[in-house]
């Protein structure tokens, strides 16, 4: 980037005001007279309004631009409270970079065509604050996990067998044998907790879901975390943290991302640890349902929906959850888990305690009719040296989704990927 060019950003300050700048920006919006076209510029710090006055050697050029070219446009800044954005560019220089044809996306916004196009679409003014906070989510949970002092490691994305159970599994053909795209980092970062025992990872997971929701993908960004030594009380404690803190940076670095998309953070700045605890078996109780059943996205939404804070589901039955997690000594019917819903979007985060005891693992692997081969090495763990430990997952678009206010997952992410979607 060369510095004779200034951040849109940067132009719409008073300290600015009188002088002459030079812009690289696209042309959001174009409107004209007979003597004046308004441009609204835009980059990918913000919006201001020029103005062409046909006496300027720019007038040729700008009679010529059309809506989403780019281009390179020189002129005086002036403050003047009738721009949109408070400040206007009066040109006198305008070069075309690349003069765009006519854009496809000016009359139809169906949901849809707007997917077809995503290519396009996602330079748009209503998906660029949410990809904004997603990635101030992705900084901030790389800061959080940077002053608790945790090693970020990564794990393949070729996997033998499952860990989420296999009705979610991708099958890919890998060189003539079956494999599975990975659904979760978990059970490698048990190995690598022996050496370095706080870790956490961000990357892509793949869950093949049937089921069309609007918060189900099949790849998705999925941020975990597995901790040595760590117990249930703390786990839940630890999440309760981290969610805190990235609401703090969110709300400190995304101020004008939320205006933009005229998110209200009011909800967001009320939240606090401790989140509520709701055991499962209580949770059937408020909804009227009995043992084994399994709760709804609509269910999940509507036990956080009064509270309007997160709050922990935990102590579900054995059998609903993953073959890994432990037993709860108190109430062997149950397994130490804990899924977090969050307001709008219900379950966004899946931990637990993990069984240590090479017995008890191997008896777990027997109960969920898998096969020990499958997990030879992950049995292997528990013979050297095991520890207690616990972790969990985050869906990082369920999250974008609760923090920017976004309705559908699919505007979470710049190119979703859905049972339907596989292109662009
Ligand atoms: O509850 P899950 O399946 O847990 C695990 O994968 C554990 N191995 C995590 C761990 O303990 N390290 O998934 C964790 C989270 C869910 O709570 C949800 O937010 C998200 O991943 N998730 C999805 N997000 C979008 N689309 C999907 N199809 C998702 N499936 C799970």
């Amino acid at each position: 980037m060369s510095d004779k060019f200034t951040p849109i950003v940067q132009a719409l300050s008073l300290e600015q005001d009188g002088k002459i700048v030079s812009l690289r920006c696209w042309i959001h919006r174009k409107r004209g007279q007979k003597e004046l076209i308004f441009l609204i510029l835009r980059d990918s710090t913000g919006q201001i309004q020029a103005i062409v006055k046909k006496d300027t050697d720019a007038w040729k050029e700008a009679e010529k631009i059309t809506v989403e070219s780019s281009c390179e446009i020189t002129g005086k800044i002036k403050q003047d409270r009738r721009a949109p954005t408070g400040y206007e560019l009066q040109v006198t220089k305008l070069k075309i970079v690349g003069l765009s044809e006519a854009f496809p996306i000016q009359k139809d916004f169906s949901e849809e065509y707007l997917r077809k196009v995503r290519h396009l679409w996602v330079r748009s003014t209503k998906l660029v604050p949410v990809f904004k906070i997603r990635s101030k989510i992705f900084e901030a949970i790389r800061e959080f996990y940077s002053i608790k002092g945790y090693h970020e490691i990564q794990s393949p994305s070729f996997t033998k067998s499952a860990s989420e159970g296999g009705s979610t599994l991708f099958k890919v053909d890998y060189f003539g044998e079956p494999a599975y795209l990975t659904q979760s980092w978990q059970l490698y970062a048990e190995a690598l907790m022996f050496g370095l025992e706080k870790i956490y990872c961000i990357a892509p997971s793949f869950r093949a879901e049937k089921s069309r929701t609007r918060r189900h993908l099949a790849e998705y960004w999925h941020h975990e975390m597995e901790t040595a030594w760590m117990e249930f009380d703390d786990l839940l404690k630890f999440q309760e943290e981290l969610i805190v803190f990235i609401i703090w940076y969110v709300l400190k670095h995304c101020e004008k991302d939320f205006k933009d998309l005229g998110r209200d953070t009011s909800d967001l700045k009320k939240i606090t640890a401790p989140f509520k605890r709701i055991k499962y078996k209580e949770a059937l109780k408020m909804l009227g349902k009995s043992w084994g059943y399994d709760l709804t996205d609509d269910d999940e939404r509507k036990l956080v929906a009064d509270l309007g804070q997160p709050i922990f589901l935990t102590h579900f039955p054995r059998d609903m959850k993953a073959f890994y997690m432990k037993v709860d000594s108190e109430d062997k019917k149950v397994v130490l888990a804990a899924d977090l819903l969050i307001p709008g979007v219900g379950e966004t985060t899946g931990g637990s305690q993990r069984i240590d005891d090479e017995k008890e693992l191997k008896e777990s692997i027997k109960l969920f009719k898998l096969k020990p081969k499958d997990y030879d090495w992950y049995i292997d763990l528990r013979k050297y040296g095991s520890v207690p430990h616990s972790g969990f997952g985050l869906g990082m678009e369920r999250l974008v989704m609760w923090l920017s206010g976004t309705e559908h997952i699919m505007d979470t992410i710049p190119f979703p990927r859905t049972k339907d979607r596989l292109e662009p």
